[in-house]
């Protein structure tokens, strides 16, 4: 069974039918998925769908981009929903060079703030890296964030730069873009990297796989994702779906809640 480890199923484009999704998650091969906030509203939301629905887990924290109306009183609020038991880490958090919405200081100032509420409620963070390699990995060393440990969530870097993640113990997060024809540079990272560090995640609705892409992502199209690895790393589908289950579990424990 399939666990997605990153999506936004608050997201508008799942408003006709999220409900119809998670009831035929089982029937699609899916045992769990994770949504990802990213903006401030999706905070509450997040922590909602994990209540109505038995097949979805959480993680609260806000994206790069969306960090100009993060105030202490949300930190507040995360700090107390981080106790929830469906609430698996603080993510999507990090840097984004790449949009440049907020200042690279504003930036840096609030992911310092999101990992050190991770480490303080003990949960691992899920990283957002666009376009700021270096910094996100200097940020990530000074303030200790192995500590936390984690997942470093759609990973668009190379092989030198995975390395270093891979020393600090953190797990990579896969998904659509490893099927691209154009996704190089993620095979070539996907082939070196260990088994034992994959878990895999759609980013739905975005970065649907081949033969969908360009098309609204979800969770049921991971098959594609994981008989893509498969291939690549002469295993079959099942034994890469297996794999990033138990990677899954192991770096996010409380999705065994
Ligand atoms: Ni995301």
């Amino acid at each position: 069974m399939i666990i997605d480890t990153h999506a936004h199923y608050d997201d508008k484009a799942f408003d006709e039918d999220r409900e119809e999704l998670f009831l035929q998650f089982s029937g699609n091969g899916l045992e769990k998925g994770v949504n990802a906030s990213a903006t401030v509203e999706s905070l509450e939301r997040t922590l909602q769908l994990t209540k109505q629905y038995p097949v979805v887990y959480g993680m609260l924290g806000i994206h790069p981009d969306e960090i100009g109306a993060l105030t202490k009183e949300h930190m507040d609020w995360m700090r107390i929903h981080a106790a929830d038991p469906k609430i698996v880490a603080i993510g999507e958090i990090g840097l984004d060079y790449h949009w440049n919405v907020e200042s690279k200081e504003v930036q840096k100032h609030w992911f310092k703030e999101q990992i050190a509420l991770a480490k303080e409620v003990g949960l691992p963070i899920c990283v957002h890296s666009r376009d700021a390699a270096a910094d996100t990995l200097a940020l990530i060393k000074e303030e200790n964030a192995a500590e936390a440990g984690g997942v470093i969530h759609c990973f668009s870097y190379g092989v030198e730069i995975a390395r270093e993640y891979l020393a600090l113990g953190f797990y990579f997060g896969i998904g659509g873009v490893v099927t691209f024809k154009n996704g190089r540079k993620c095979k070539e990272v996907v082939e070196m990297l260990p088994l034992d560090r994959i878990v895999l995640e759609t980013d739905a609705p975005y970065l649907a796989p081949e033969p969908y892409r360009g098309k609204r992502n979800e969770s049921a199209y991971l098959s594609y994702v994981a008989t893509e690895i498969a291939a690549m790393k002469g295993l079959t589908t099942e034994q890469v779906i297996e794999a990033t289950r138990e990677n899954a579990y192991r770096v996010y424990p409380k999705l065994k809640n």
